[in-house]
């Protein structure tokens, strides 16, 4: 079988990754299919401790579920506030790309060193408050920099259109130094948001509700690709 994860992804792929916050758990495995066989790239895992975020979701032993009933790149985010503490659990659990808050308790750069070292792609997040200097010095290290459009901690909420300069600044930026990595943008994305992310510089794709609670999942991923 074609394996979506040595698939070499690159900054000008457009990436839809549905959250499967939004899923039902008591059929994490249906959940997952459904969301690979309706034309997801990766699947986005949420995990939050009730710590850094207040919302408790899943950890570890879910990802490997997951990991176990697809071989779908899985791009695990983590909300937690002692990322350094859990990292080996993650990569054990099959995460493909581990991405950590700049704004969690840890050594930021030996974090991103570690998650490379074990072969996983590392990402860094920052929240809609975070200015985008906070995460300067790390982005010749990573290969992902994740521009929160909502304040992490739950599903459901508005999409942050004030995050957009911000993202128009790390494409900026990546263009500037010629560095490859991707911008993903998470929360409140749908078509019609897709479509400012994009333009600002976005090409990763995090959509919770807007996939898994639509009529038809496969429709909604394809208008968010098309957007
Ligand atoms: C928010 C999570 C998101 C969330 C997105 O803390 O990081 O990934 O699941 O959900 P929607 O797409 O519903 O905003
Ligand atoms: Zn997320």
């Amino acid at each position: 079988m074609y394996n979506l994860r040595m698939r070499t992804w690159k900054h000008t792929d457009r990436i839809i990754a549905p959250s499967l916050l939004a899923a039902d758990f008591s059929r994490i495995k249906e959940e997952t299919v459904r969301a690979i066989d309706g034309g997801a790239d990766w699947m986005h895992l949420d995990v939050m401790d009730g710590h850094f975020v207040d919302n408790i979701s899943f950890g570890p032993a879910v990802i490997k579920a997951v990991d176990r009933v697809t071989d779908a790149f899985l791009d695990a985010h983590l909300m937690i506030s002692r990322p350094d503490h859990f990292l080996p659990e993650f990569i054990k659990a099959g995460a493909d790309m581990i991405t950590v808050h700049v704004e969690a308790d840890h050594d930021v750069m030996e974090t991103l060193t570690r998650i490379r070292a074990a072969g996983r792609m590392a990402g860094l997040a920052i929240n809609p408050a975070t200015p985008l200097s906070a995460a300067e010095p790390f982005l010749a290290h990573i290969d992902m920099l994740l521009c929160m459009t909502v304040v992490p901690g739950f599903g459901g909420q508005s999409f942050m259109h004030e995050v957009m300069p911000k993202v128009r600044a790390a494409a900026d930026h990546r263009e500037k130094h010629n560095l490859p990595y991707h911008i993903q943008v998470d929360g409140g994305i749908d078509a019609e948001t897709a479509r400012h992310a994009t333009a600002a510089g976005a090409n990763v794709l995090v959509a919770g509700s807007s996939t898994y609670k639509a009529d038809d999942m496969a429709a909604a991923i394809a208008s968010i690709r098309n957007a």
